[in-house]
């Protein structure tokens, strides 16, 4: 049966992949004979504002679904709006359904993290509570951060873990080759979940000497511990190469980076605007053991590095917006799309459905028993788990000698 029209929107921060599972969404559901797919500007946000594309207006051919999978950020743009419940404001609620209506929705799709489920926990509450039966609501998983409950990994954590993997190999060499003490500070992006900062673990190999600290949100920040660790390993070699969480904080639970921006801005899910860690540690060491510091911030680069993609991550991320496009077609409702690992090696994932209700606002972070050496290292068992996501490359169609993107 033919699906009816469809709309999709994007939510939260980018990632490297999360077009590829717009483009999941958007093939699948034309490969199902969807008559409309509509795209909403920006989010919930833009849908509000009675603001939508009609996707099959910009993207017309296969080759256009192949650039879209390769086009770093949100295509249709993102936000980050929380809902308001509804009852404290069911126009915003009527207001939705007035919108799908007009557009004669059936299948209503948000690509986002575990704040942007929560839209999709609401609508689709608030359809069961006034007998809305003819339009589903369906979540697609995307983060960089890793940290969504259920699902093994979230699509957009792999390319992120590769370009920092990566990175750090290329700023270790760099690091190395003056005789004269430096400490390079290196601030990775994650806010309370550790796993992108994880990944600086993967820096290490035979040809890399890798990061010597590596510190995690998941455990409470030192400053005089971390001072003392590097004073020791500076007594071995002139060189240190640090991976500090943006979200690191102290025992009095204050964010380190929040010393130095006391002024940080807040989202409308309560999250501070994090950044300036590096600066902090890198200006606090220079002071402290008079050595030369850089402080180096991956910052929104470790989320739109499309150019070094894993391959595992794209392949997968569009899978999991057709998953949710079949679950939708099939009739599910206040479901997410998830990831299970059936081995490890081989690689096997499988994938499933899974109720909002366990994802929406939950916040999933590294095991501490792979957390080691003091709280500066990250055991094998970490290791096995991310080298299967950033397998393979997925090279940018290049024009000019730079990548070709899709926009707007
Ligand atoms: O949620 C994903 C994320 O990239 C976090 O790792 C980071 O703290 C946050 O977004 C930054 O968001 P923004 O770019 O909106 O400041």
């Amino acid at each position: 049966m033919a699906m009816g029209n469809v709309i999709v929107g994007q939510s939260g921060g980018p990632t490297s992949v999360i077009n590829s599972s717009l483009a999941g969404v958007f093939k699948t559901a034309r490969d199902r004979g969807a008559k409309k797919i509509y795209g909403m500007r920006n989010g919930i946000e833009g849908l509000l504002e009675e603001r939508y594309i009609d996707m099959s207006e910009y993207i017309k051919s296969d080759f256009e679904v192949e650039v879209l999978k390769r086009t770093p950020s949100a295509f249709l743009g993102s936000c980050r709006f929380k809902l308001p419940s509804c009852e404290k404001s069911p126009e915003t609620y009527s207001k939705i359904i007035e919108v799908l209506r007009k557009l004669d929705i059936q299948h209503f799709f948000y690509i986002g993290g575990n704040d942007s489920m929560d839209t999709i926990k609401q609508l689709s509450e608030y359809a069961k509570a006034n007998n809305i039966t003819d339009i589903t609501f369906m979540g697609v998983p995307k983060t960089i951060d890793n940290d969504l409950a259920v699902t093994d990994h979230t699509p957009g954590y792999g390319s992120a873990a590769k370009y920092i993997g990566t990175t750090l190999k290329e700023l270790v060499r760099d690091a190395l080759v003056q005789p004269i003490n430096v400490v390079t500070v290196v601030e990775i992006m994650g806010r309370n979940a550790g796993w992108l900062t994880a990944a600086a673990a993967l820096a290490k190999g035979d040809d890399c000497e890798g990061v010597d600290l590596i510190y995690l949100p998941e455990t409470v920040f030192d400053i005089n511990k971390f001072v003392e660790k590097v004073k020791d390993i500076q007594q071995v070699k002139k060189q240190v190469v640090v991976a500090v969480s943006e979200g690191v904080k102290t025992a009095d639970g204050k964010y380190v980076c929040e010393s130095a921006s006391s002024s940080a801005m807040v989202d409308s899910f309560g999250h501070k605007a994090l950044g300036g860690t590096a600066s902090t540690l890198a200006n606090l060491l220079a002071g402290e053991l008079g050595c030369k510091t850089r402080p180096i911030e991956f910052s929104t680069i470790q989320r739109c590095a499309s150019h070094i993609g894993s391959l595992t991550d794209v392949t997968e991320a569009f899978l999991i917006g057709a998953v949710a496009v079949k679950a939708a077609a099939e009739g599910e409702t206040g479901k997410v799309g998830v990831f299970e690992r059936v081995s490890q090696n081989p690689y096997l994932v499988g994938t499933s459905i899974y109720d909002v209700n366990a994802i929406a606002n939950v916040e999933k972070t590294v095991p501490k028993e792979w957390i080691i050496n003091d709280g500066t290292g990250l055991s094998q068992e970490a290791i096995d788990y991310m080298l299967p996501l950033i397998q393979g490359e997925v090279y940018p169609f290049m024009v000019n000698g730079l990548p070709k993107h899709i926009k707007l």
